[in-house]
């Protein structure tokens, strides 16, 4: 095992009934603070890698290490470390939370089972709707938002819940150009300022895909690319 935040070693998974492996022999090192794209065709395992990554599919072959810890489908306490946005989330219109609520959620890693959330978790709460400049949506419920404003809402969860692993599934999908740059600016904020390990999946050309400093070609559930960005090459030579 390497020393990376994000382990593959030799990872094949299948889904439940199915024949084929949504993927085939991974491996990938991801480092402390990297950013990684991963990109690919419709069905060539892109979510499959994050979910394996995160312990939400079981492997049938090799290993998962997040943070050093080997990951399980058990591994509770680890999944708090990860935040996971995943692919078309979207709260519909009688969802019973106000956006708040959804923020005040990132927090129960620290709340726990057995306490009412403190004013620190309110306040964390209230600091993180501003950092996204969500603060007026507050008070409305999370259904009745639109589609960028629901996934601010959920960076804001992410920031109320300090992880130190970013996972994000498709983020930019669905949002006009200019909520497409606005997220993406945020996105890169927060990945700077809490010192997270990133992957996500994204497609649409902008800051966030040239922030990345790899980028993963994921087809028929293998790793056919893992091209580390010209800028940083630059700066190697
Ligand atoms: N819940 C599931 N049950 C069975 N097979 C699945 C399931 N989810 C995905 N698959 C299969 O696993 C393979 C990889 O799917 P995955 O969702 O990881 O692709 P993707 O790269 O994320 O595609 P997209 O760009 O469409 O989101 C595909 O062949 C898909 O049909
Ligand atoms: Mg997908």
């Amino acid at each position: 095992m390497g020393n990376g935040v994000v382990e593959l070693v030799d990872v094949s998974a299948v889904y439940e009934g199915e024949r084929t492996l949504a993927l085939h022999n991974v491996s990938l090192s991801v480092e402390r603070g990297e950013m990684v794209a991963i990109i690919g065709p419709n069905g060539a395992g892109k979510t499959t890698l994050l979910e394996v990554i995160n312990g939400l599919l079981p492997i049938t072959r090799g290993m998962v290490f997040v943070l050093g810890e080997h990951v399980t489908p058990r591994s509770h306490r680890l999944r708090q470390q990860i935040a996971y946005l995943p692919q078309d989330l979207f709260f519909p219109p009688s969802t019973p939370f106000l956006a708040r609520d959804v923020v005040l959620m990132g927090r129960f890693a620290q709340i726990g089972p057995f306490r009412l959330p403190h004013r620190e978790d309110r306040h964390a709460m209230e600091q993180a709707l501003a950092a996204v400049g969500a603060a007026t949506l507050a008070h409305r419920p999370i259904g009745r938002l639109s589609g960028g404003q629901q996934r601010k809402i959920l960076l804001a969860r992410v920031i109320a819940r300090q992880p130190r692993v970013l996972l994000l599934d498709e983020p930019l999908t669905n949002l006009d150009p200019e909520a497409k740059e606005e997220l993406s600016n945020l996105i890169l904020r927060i990945h700077a300022q809490l010192e997270l390990t990133t992957l996500f999946v994204s497609h649409d050309p902008g800051p966030l895909l040239n922030a990345a400093d790899r980028t993963i070609t994921v087809v028929t559930g293998r790793i056919i690319t893992d091209l580390v960005a010209e800028s940083q090459f630059i700066q190697v030579m």
